[in-house]
This record gives C-alpha cells, sequence and structure tokens, in this order.
C-alpha cells in the first residue's frame, strides 16, 4: 500500500514541482495557505490529526527575507515555530517529517563550500528562524530530513530568474551584485532528489533502510557555484540562444522582446537591502551523494534544462 503523504506549502516553488512528483510514490494530500495557515498552531495540529499521514513534507516557509526584517513574528511563526508543532505532532504518531532550511543559516565567512556541521550564524531575520525550526525538529525526537537548499528559482513564483527576464524587457543595462557567491538550484531538480529519496526509503519499508536511521541535516543545491552577476548574464545567454521559449517564458516577458544589451557587476554595497546576505553560501552535497547516491547537477545545466522546455503546441 502507498503510504499517505501530507504535502503543505503545495503553492510554493518547491511545493508545487513536489505536488506534481510525490503521487508516484504515497497518497498525496496537498494543503495551500487557504487550507491551512501556519500562523495557526492548532490548525497545524487539526490537519495531522485527521490526515494521519505517513510522511509530512513541509515545502511552505516565509521566503521574504528582506521584509522578515520587519515581520520577524510572522516568519517566526512559519520558519520556526509550525514546523516545531509539526515535529511535535510527527512524534505523537510516528510519522516523519520532510523540511527544507537554507544556505543562510551561515555567515558566508568561509571561502570552501559549507558542511552540514559547520556552525551555523545567520545574519538575517529569516536565516535566523530558519535554524530556529530546524533545531526544533532536531530536537523533537521525530524522524525527520531537513534538506537545506539555496538561491531557489522556478518558472513561478517570485525568483531571479523571472526578475531578470522581466527586467531585460524594460531596460538596456541591468546592474547586478557580484561579491555574493551560491548555487542557483531549480525547484524540479529540489523534488526530483526529495522524491527520489522519499522513494529509497518505502522501498526499504521495514529493511535495513529506514528513515529514522538517516534522521538529520542534508545539504541539497545545485553542483557548482556562481555570483549573482554571472547567473544574470547565463539568464541573458540563455534567453538569446532559445527566443521562442517555452510557455512560461512569454508569461515572464509579457511576449515583449529583451532590450537589455549590458550586465554591469556591482557591489553589495552598491545595492543595499534591508536584510544582510552571507558573501559565500556554497553548500557541500557530499553527505546527501554518500547516503542516497543523489547527485545534483550544476547550476548552468539546471538552467539550460529551463529553456529547453519547449513550447505550447498550436492547436
Ligand atoms: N526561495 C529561495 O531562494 C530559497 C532558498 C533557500 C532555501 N529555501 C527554502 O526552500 C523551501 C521552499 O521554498 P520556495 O522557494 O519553494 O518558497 P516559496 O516559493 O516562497 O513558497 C513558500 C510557500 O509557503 C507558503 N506560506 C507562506 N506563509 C504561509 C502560511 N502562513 N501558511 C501557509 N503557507 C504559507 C506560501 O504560500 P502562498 O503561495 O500563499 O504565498 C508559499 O506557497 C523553504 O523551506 C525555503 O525556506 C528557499
Amino acid at each position: 500500500m502507498k503510504p499517505a503523504i501530507l504535502l503543505i506549502g503545495t503553492n510554493g516553488q518547491v511545493g508545487r514541482a513536489l505536488s506534481t512528483m510525490l503521487p508516484r510514490i504515497g497518497e498525496v494530500t496537498a494543503l495551500d495557505r487557504q487550507r491551512l495557515d501556519l500562523t495557526q498552531p492548532e490548525e497545524i495540529r487539526r490537519a495531522i490529526h485527521n490526515f494521519h499521514p505517513a510522511f509530512i513534507m513541509n515545502a511552505a516557509a516565509y521566503t521574504a527575507v528582506d521584509k522578515a526584517e520587519s515581520e520577524e513574528n510572522v516568519a517566526r511563526a512559519v520558519n520556526a515555530e509550525a514546523p516545531a508543532v509539526m515535529a511535535e505532532e510527527a512524534k505523537k504518531i510516528g510519522a516523519s517529517l520532510i523540511h527544507f532550511s537554507t544556505d543562510y543559516v551561515f555567515d558566508g565567512s568561509k571561502t570552501s563550500p559549507y558542511d552540514e556541521d559547520d556552525p551555523a550564524n545567520p545574519r538575517n531575520v529569516y536565516g535566523r528562524t530558519k535554524l530556529e525550526g530546524e533545531r526544533a525538529i532536531q530536537a523533537s525526537g521525530a524522524a525527520h530530513l531537513i534538506f537545506r537548499t539555496a538561491w531557489v528559482y522556478a518558472t513561478h513564483g517570485r525568483n531571479f530568474l523571472l526578475t531578470i527576464l522581466r527586467l531585460a524587457t524594460q531596460r538596456e543595462e541591468l546592474r547586478i551584485v557580484r561579491d555574493q557567491i551560491g548555487a542557483p538550484t531549480l525547484n524540479t531538480e529540489i523534488a526530483g532528489a526529495t522524491t527520489k529519496i522519499l522513494a529509497q526509503i518505502c522501498d526499504a519499508e521495514g529493511g535495513p533502510f529506514s528513515l529514522a536511521d538517516v534522521s538529520g541535516i542534508y545539504h541539497m543545491t545545485a553542483s557548482g557555484e556562481t555570483s549573482w552577476y554571472d547567473f544574470a548574464n547565463a539568464i541573458l545567454e540563455e534567453a538569446a540562444k532559445t527566443p521562442a521559449g517555452g510557455p512560461w517564458f512569454a508569461a515572464a516577458t509579457s511576449n515583449l522582446p529583451l532590450i537589455a544589451r549590458r550586465v554591469l557587476p556591482i557591489t553589495t554595497n552598491e545595492y543595499p537591502t534591508r536584510a544582510q546576505r552571507p558573501a559565500y553560501s556554497v553548500l557541500s552535497n557530499a553527505r546527501l551523494n554518500r547516503t542516497f547516491s543523489v547527485q545534483m547537477p550544476d547550476w548552468r545545466k539546471q538552467l539550460h534544462s529551463v529553456f529547453a522546455i519547449p513550447p505550447a503546441k498550436k492547436p
């Protein structure tokens, strides 16, 4: 029998990709904010009690990094307190919790990829509240997997890919930060890797490989590293190579031509934001590879795959 999976945050970038992949391995109940508001702990308890899932998959989060600086209470409710309640309820019913976290738990002072055991030291409210969420889950005693990912983008939602394409229809010159280094990660790669891992765990049910044996934090980001500046250039290169684009591309550009001719590198100081961000937040996926034999493709390959989505067929 397929296990029951409760997917929370089904409308987000990662949530939407998971909602199309998870039905391969389980009976999925998917809840968006309308059906489950994570600022209401009693709603979380009720949902878990009613659905009694084997797996709780939390893809929801308060992800507005700058806004979080002035909405700390809401960010904490969604990113720290809600996962704590999920973990507590999971523990009660013997369910496992799968949760996502962020590269922004690190301060960026390293110059080589961060391991899971490197000390966290978030520089902003978002990172702090996400770290509190991780710690609450770890302290709960529930079987859990926490996947830390980074610089997430998709063909929907609010992200750097869609922002650059929109700006490229409006401005000839873009000024983009070059002194922040990370790994842009496509939502479908995160959902694909997560689904693969869950399939391994479900196949091994009763065998030597159960989720409780592998509970912990794992880094799950694209391989390689880049700056926002180089990522912007790569986006425009891909866009120039595939002018027909897919339906998402037409929506992102409102069918307008791209007029951007130059991308100028700037420093973080020249682009002040409310939240501070780490200068370097590349994560090592070594533990993920070792434990689950999951290899995350290079960021450039992931970006290319988005532009390879074929245009909609004419009726
Ligand atoms: N985005 C990134 O660059 C990034 C980087 C590193 C790690 N991550 C982590 O990766 C995971 C997935 O992120 P994502 O990029 O898919 O995020 P996303 O696209 O911003 O989606 C987050 C989802 O959470 C939902 N949500 C927010 N507040 C809620 C509340 N009070 N009750 C119920 N739902 C609520 C949102 O609902 P609405 O659709 O109604 O707004 C949205 O669907 C998160 O854990 C995030 O912290 C993301």
